[in-house]
């Protein structure tokens, strides 16, 4: 499903190159679970945006169901990020002049449904992750576990192929936290959806099928 070649990513500041990302090779087959872990600082987030094609890396070869992301315009990009990923972000980054249920239904207003199929979709998340009362509230007037709970609702209403979640249960309690986990365990043997998920749980990574460690922007081979 994806294959990384040789992927780099640096900043150059007084003529001086950082990497964030150095070398990356990593193919990920369709139907696995992978948590990425690593120290702060270690290319985590980076790597997880390269993934979902929100940044572009300085250097290497991705590909994605075939499709070779790098050579691709931004229009192509959109539009396969847009059918098949769903994104849960480090910082939410909902849309704060949407209401909660705005913000879950907008992935589902690419994909061409009636607004009758939307609602009943949005409305079933909704439940799923117990925020019905809140639906027409704005971000702002959340607490940062609700906005997370309705940053993974957001990324999963469009049944995405690929989840891509960079630490999905980091404002959660560890009750929602477990709930969450065994939701993403079961999207996964049960639905087949391709998860990498970016954590600092032990716990947590144990819920997937592989681990891969980043250190200094480089995947960590443990022996
Ligand atoms: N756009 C950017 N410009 C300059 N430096 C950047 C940029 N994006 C990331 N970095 C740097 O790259 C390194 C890796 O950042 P990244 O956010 O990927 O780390 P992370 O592993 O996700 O960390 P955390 O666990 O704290 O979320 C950091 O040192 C960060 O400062
Ligand atoms: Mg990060």
């Amino acid at each position: 499903m994806i294959e990384l070649k040789h992927i780099s990513k640096w900043i150059t500041i007084g003529g001086i190159r950082t990497f964030i990302l150095k070398d990356i090779d990593l193919s990920i087959s369709q139907g696995e679970f992978i948590s990425i872990m690593g120290p702060s600082g270690s290319g985590k987030s980076t790597l997880l945006n390269v993934l979902g094609m929100l940044d572009e890396p300085s250097e290497g070869q991705y590909h994605f169901l075939g499709n070779p992301v790098h050579q691709l315009k931004e229009k192509q990009r959109s539009q396969i990020y847009k059918q098949h990923i769903g994104f849960v972000f480090q910082a939410y980054h909902l849309i704060d002049e949407l209401t909660v249920y705005e913000n879950i239904e907008t992935p589902l207003i690419y994909q061409n449904l009636k607004s009758s199929a939307r609602q009943s979709i949005v409305s079933d998340a909704l439940d799923r992750f117990q925020i019905v009362g809140k639906k027409d509230l704005f971000p702002s007037q959340l607490s940062g576990g609700q906005q997370q709970l309705v940053g993974i609702a957001r990324a999963l209403v469009a049944r995405p192929k690929l989840l891509l979640a960079d630490e999905p249960t980091g404002n959660l309690n560890s009750k929602q936290g477990e709930e969450i986990m065994t939701l993403f365990q079961e999207l996964n043997r049960q639905e087949g959806v391709t998860i990498v998920q970016v954590t600092h749980s032990e716990k947590n990574a144990e819920y997937g099928t592989r681990i891969i460690d980043l250190l200094d922007g480089r995947i960590e081979i443990k022996s």
